[in-house]
């Protein structure tokens, strides 16, 4: 089994758990979008996709943001769980290829999908992200700043973070014309990064 089918059976597993921290999820992402949302587009009539969006709860703030929004998500539960929510979400892996022609929206996202990936898997989402994006493509993740608790829950959850807080910003970089960083919350920051 790859890397990216035991990351997508965890995310299966545990849909419904993730599922109860929607509505403080939702709140938290909403007060990035006020206090950093100006580094954004006028959303006024712009479409967006959140790529991995598990429950919807960023997916739902970018909606309060004013963007018309849909979300992907790779795991079927967190499609279904996504539904109840209200968030409109599709079953798609980013890293496969997404069924949308180039420049199809004027925001891309992707909430704390990266640093899950494996660096090569990691590199698709970063190209798969860019081709679909006419003008800006927003992470939302880990910025570098430790937290005990965080370091053994990402050891736990068995994807790439230690090696995402160290390199994840010179990938961005490669992989993108220009990439600003602001930090969000106390270990969270807002890559926003231009095609
Ligand atoms: C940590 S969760 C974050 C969910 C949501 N963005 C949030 O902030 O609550 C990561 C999500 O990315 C999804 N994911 C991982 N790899 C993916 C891929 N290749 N394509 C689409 N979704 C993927 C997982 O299924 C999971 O729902």
């Amino acid at each position: 089994m790859t890397h990216l089918e035991r990351h997508t059976r965890l995310f299966e597993r545990i849909a419904r758990p993730y599922s109860w921290f929607f509505a403080g999820q939702t709140r938290s992402y909403a007060a990035c979008f006020e206090a950093a949302g100006s580094a954004l587009p006028d959303p006024r009539g712009r479409r967006a996709l959140d790529i991995g969006c598990g429950t919807g709860a960023f997916t739902a703030a970018l909606k309060s943001a004013g963007w018309d929004v849909s979300g992907v998500d790779a795991a079927r539960a967190m499609v279904s769980q996504a539904g109840r929510r209200g968030v409109s979400c599709t079953l798609a892996d980013a890293v496969g290829g997404l069924p949308f022609p180039d420049k199809s929206f004027d925001l891309v996202s992707a909430a704390y999908v990266a640093h899950g990936l494996k660096a090569p898997e990691r590199a698709r989402l970063f190209a798969e992200a860019k081709r679909l994006s006419k003008e800006v493509v927003l992470f939302h993740d880990y910025s570098g700043k430790r937290r005990l608790l965080t370091d053994i829950v990402e050891y736990l959850e068995g994807g790439d973070y230690f090696n995402f807080i160290e390199n994840g910003l010179d990938e961005l970089k490669r992989a993108f014309s220009s990439v600003s960083v602001i930090e969000v919350g106390p270990q969270s920051a807002w890559y926003v990064c231009r095609p």
